[in-house]
């Protein structure tokens, strides 16, 4: 079955270019978003490696690991790596999983026969740092995906994870946040002190509250 939000992010322990991995143990207690590539010497997936690894302080600032995989093996990624490089202009900073074996692929679901028996789709799980999975998305091979757009989501699921707050469409950090439903009306002061606009009795917002 696929997985869900909520669910435990699966264990395993794999080989990948910078060393084996025990997945949990190299997380930590940090967040993670681990996200899948077709295949390496693929052209879209070149591109989105050498943009994570200009992103990787962006990252580091979330408190974020950020892990690629692919289903070739350990040399062919290092081979790859240094076409990213050069590509890209960038160097690379951030493991990617060898998955001869499908092994994680099928764990995390991340082959989709009906698109292409052998090949990941271009899947992203954002892990928190209890290991349960707070997003996913699932990309067909021919689009890149955005990171800005992850990075975005991040902001969002720690802003959430710390504060009784929701964040409305296109939010972006800094904009004001909506007052989770949960909130009662004479709970708002004492949880929102930098104040508050209510425009229904479901729709409230406040100023971001850690900024
Ligand atoms: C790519 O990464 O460029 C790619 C991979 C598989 C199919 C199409 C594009």
């Amino acid at each position: 079955m696929a997985l869900r939000l909520g669910d435990i992010a699966p264990n395993f322990t794999a080989e990948t270019n910078e060393g084996s991995i025990d997945f949990h143990q190299w997380l930590g207690t940090s967040w993670g978003v681990l996200f899948s590539h077709p295949k390496d010497y693929t052209p879209v997936c070149t591109t989105e490696l050498g943009m994570v690894a200009k992103l990787k302080s962006e990252f580091d600032k979330r408190k974020t690991k950020v892990i690629a995989i692919s289903v070739d093996p350990v040399d062919s990624h290092k081979g790859w790596i240094g076409d990213i490089n050069e590509t890209q202009s960038c160097t690379m900073n951030f493991p990617i999983i060898a998955d001869p074996g499908k092994k994680v692929a099928g764990l995390y679901d991340m082959i989709h026969p009906n698109v292409d028996d052998t090949a990941t789709v271009r899947s992203v799980f954002v892990i928190g740092p209890d290991k349960k999975i707070k997003l996913t998305l699932t990309y067909p091979a021919s689009t890149g995906r955005n990171f800005a757009e992850i990075l975005r989501v991040i902001d969002s699921l720690q802003l959430s994870a710390k504060h009784k707050v929701a964040t409305p469409a296109n939010w972006e950090p800094g904009q004001d946040c909506i007052i989770s439903p949960a909130v009662k009306d004479e709970e708002i002061a004492a949880l929102f002190p930098k104040g508050h606009r209510r425009v229904k009795p479901y729709l409230r917002y406040t100023p971001q509250p850690n900024q």
